[in-house]
């Protein structure tokens, strides 16, 4: 039977498919496997079951020379050098779709929770500082009426546009070459440059992949150009915030606010953000629900199973 690397414990129930097929090597640690551990258990492996967290570059890629696939559990896979793993035989899939209400879903709790200062108000009570109801005690900001700026306009921003009319929000976004499918015209929005997103939008949301063209794409120069009484949501990848800039404009008050679940050096969080009541700092939670992980870790399974037979995966990355 081929060997499989699995990075993490995932459920015996859903790990029971894969070992009927393949022999089985789970990393049972607490957190990431190391570097140099993974370097090892790879060595002759044919599968590995992967997640955000492990860097699958050069020297792990260099270590595999029987890899033939590699099954991200997540939608993003900027973990992986996807061009060398194809030079050297070896396919990548990841898990689309099966995310996307949960991430969407998720970036509406985030969106309602900086704007109604929920986070806020509840360290007050927990550190005992409530001194009762006030008619202007922590007041929020109204969504209705608002402009929600979506960038990035793919499966999830598509989501989290679709859900915008029932809070009373408009759309509009940015989206880079073929990242709006076709036969989606029933999910509002209006089509802008990033620049008159910035400048017109009341919540900004990211969704787009970490790649070298998205990497501190909102930077300093593009917080100054946010209102002031905006908001700025992110659960696609924390390097796509330049986190040192964003502290400074939270500091500033260049922008209202902000509400965070991936960080750029994950799991450290710019220590400047843990001190302001203007942001929301949450740990990388946007996919995590009971059903949709499982349903993650399935769908990766599947993919290995795939390859494995010598079939296509069901979702290989493009
Ligand atoms: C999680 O971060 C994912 O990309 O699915």
């Amino acid at each position: 039977m081929p060997s499989v690397l699995v990075t993490r414990r995932l459920p015996s129930s859903v790990l029971s498919r894969l070992q009927s097929v393949a022999d089985v090597d789970v990393h049972r640690g607490e957190g990431p496997i190391p570097a140099d551990e993974l370097r090892r258990r790879i060595a002759d492996k044919a599968g590995l079951i992967c997640f955000s967290t492990d860097a699958i570059d050069r020297t792990v890629l260099e270590a595999a020379p029987q890899l033939k696939v590699i099954a991200n559990v997540a939608v993003g896979y900027d973990n992986i050098d996807v061009a060398l793993a194809r030079s050297r035989g070896a396919i990548v899939s990841n898990t689309p779709d099966v995310l996307t209400e949960s991430v969407a879903d998720f970036t509406w709790g985030l969106i309602l929770a900086i704007t109604r200062r929920l986070a806020e108000g509840e360290r007050l009570v927990r550190r005992g500082e409530w001194k009762g109801w006030a008619f202007d005690l922590m007041l929020g900001s109204e969504l209705r009426g608002k402009q929600l700026g979506l960038i990035g306009f793919g499966r999830i921003g598509r989501a989290v546009a679709s859900r915008a009319p029932a809070f009373g929000m408009r759309v509009a976004y940015t989206a880079r070459g073929g990242d709006v499918p076709v036969g989606t015209g029933d999910v509002p929005g209006e089509a802008m440059s990033l620049d008159r997103l910035l400048i017109t939008s009341d919540v900004m949301s990211l969704h787009v992949p970490l790649t070298p063209d998205t990497r501190h794409l909102i930077d300093k120069r593009a917080l100054a150009r946010m209102k002031r009484s905006a908001f700025l949501i992110n659960t696609a990848r924390g390097p796509v915030i330049d986190e040192a800039a964003l502290a400074w404009a939270l500091q500033q008050h260049l922008i209202a606010g902000a509400a965070l679940d991936v960080y750029e050096n994950e799991p450290a969080v710019h220590p400047d953000l843990l001190s302001l009541e203007n942001v929301l700092l949450v740990p990388h939670l946007a996919s995590g629900t009971t059903e949709t992980r499982s349903t993650m870790a399935e769908l990766a399974i599947d993919n290995v199973i795939e390859v494995l037979a010598g079939r296509t995966p069901l979702t290989p990355v493009p």
